[in-house]
């Protein structure tokens, strides 16, 4: 924090060069597979066959900083209610699932989209702005593996408010 907050100052100067690469990599996907997660969990499967709404499981999108990850009480609604497992019960997955389940144990996701702890990132106020979850995500509904669609760097995000007429001045940001 002290060292970004430092680092800030000197180079304002700068940032007029670093505006140029903005864009370059832009919107592009960067191709490449998403991270081994500790059960297999198939978007496409939950978000675009069944139709289950983003927010069912993400939560708090629009109404705190994170999206939030749905809890393993959230999945065994559907997959062990009262702990019968019933929906899709014979897929490997689902006995992975049953088993956090009984263990009490929370599933150690990997992260996917994480930026540095310096960087302040409201979900709420971009969700209540209207934007959608794919305009950032991508199409997650058709992802059996959730992967990467944008780089997460600074012009990234000083891009799209240049465009959309949002704030760019550093410390809304970085504090
Ligand atoms: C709202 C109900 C609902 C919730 C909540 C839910 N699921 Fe599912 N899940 C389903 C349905 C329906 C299917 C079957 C989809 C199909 O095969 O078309 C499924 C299928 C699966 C499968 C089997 C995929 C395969 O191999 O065919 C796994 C694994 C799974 N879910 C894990 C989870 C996990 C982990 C969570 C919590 C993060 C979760 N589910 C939350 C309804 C739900
Ligand atoms: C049934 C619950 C469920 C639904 C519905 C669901 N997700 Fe997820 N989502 C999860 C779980 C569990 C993870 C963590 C495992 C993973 O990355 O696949 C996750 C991970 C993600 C991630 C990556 C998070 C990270 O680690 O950075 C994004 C982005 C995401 N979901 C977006 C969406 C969007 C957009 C939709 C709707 C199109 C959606 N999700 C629908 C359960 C769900
Ligand atoms: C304006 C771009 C943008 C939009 C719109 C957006 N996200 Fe995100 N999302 C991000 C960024 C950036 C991160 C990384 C945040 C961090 O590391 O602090 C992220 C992280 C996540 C994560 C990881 C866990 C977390 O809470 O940080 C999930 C899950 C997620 N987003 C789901 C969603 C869903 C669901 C929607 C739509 C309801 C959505 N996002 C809309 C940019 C966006
Ligand atoms: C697709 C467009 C888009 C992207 C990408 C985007 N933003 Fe935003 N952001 C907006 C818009 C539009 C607003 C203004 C929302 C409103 O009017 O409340 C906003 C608002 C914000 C705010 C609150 C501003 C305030 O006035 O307090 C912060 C902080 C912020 N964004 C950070 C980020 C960060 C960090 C990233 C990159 C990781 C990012 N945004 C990426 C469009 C975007
Ligand atoms: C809309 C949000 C946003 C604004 C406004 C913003 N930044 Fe950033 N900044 C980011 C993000 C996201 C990262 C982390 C990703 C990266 O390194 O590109 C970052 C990273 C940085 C870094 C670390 C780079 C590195 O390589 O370690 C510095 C230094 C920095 N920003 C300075 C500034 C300065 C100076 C300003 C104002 C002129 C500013 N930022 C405005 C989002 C923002």
């Amino acid at each position: 924090m002290g060292r970004v907050r430092w680092v800030l100052l000197g180079v304002v100067a700068t940032l007029a060069l670093a505006g140029t690469g903005i864009g370059a990599a832009g919107q592009s996907p960067l191709g490449g597979k998403g991270p081994q997660q500790p059960i297999a969990f198939p978007h496409d499967l939950h978000a675009g066959k069944s139709k289950i709404p983003c927010m069912y499981c993400h939560y708090s999108a629009d109404r705190s900083w994170d999206a939030g990850i749905p809890a393993v009480a959230t999945c065994a609604g559907c997959h062990l209610p009262g702990g019968v497992p019933m929906v899709r019960a014979d897929r490997p997955g689902v006995k992975q699932l049953a088993e956090y389940w009984q263990r009490k144990l929370p599933i150690p996701w990997v992260r996917i989209y994480n930026l540095p702890d310096y960087v302040h990132f409201p979900h709420m106020r971009h969700v209540k702005a209207g934007m959608q979850c794919q305009e950032c995500h991508g199409p997650v509904e058709t992802m059996p593996v959730v992967q990467k669609v944008v780089p997460l760097q600074m012009g990234w995000c000083i891009q799209c408010h240049r465009k959309r007429g949002a704030r760019t001045d550093c410390f809304m940001c970085h504090y």
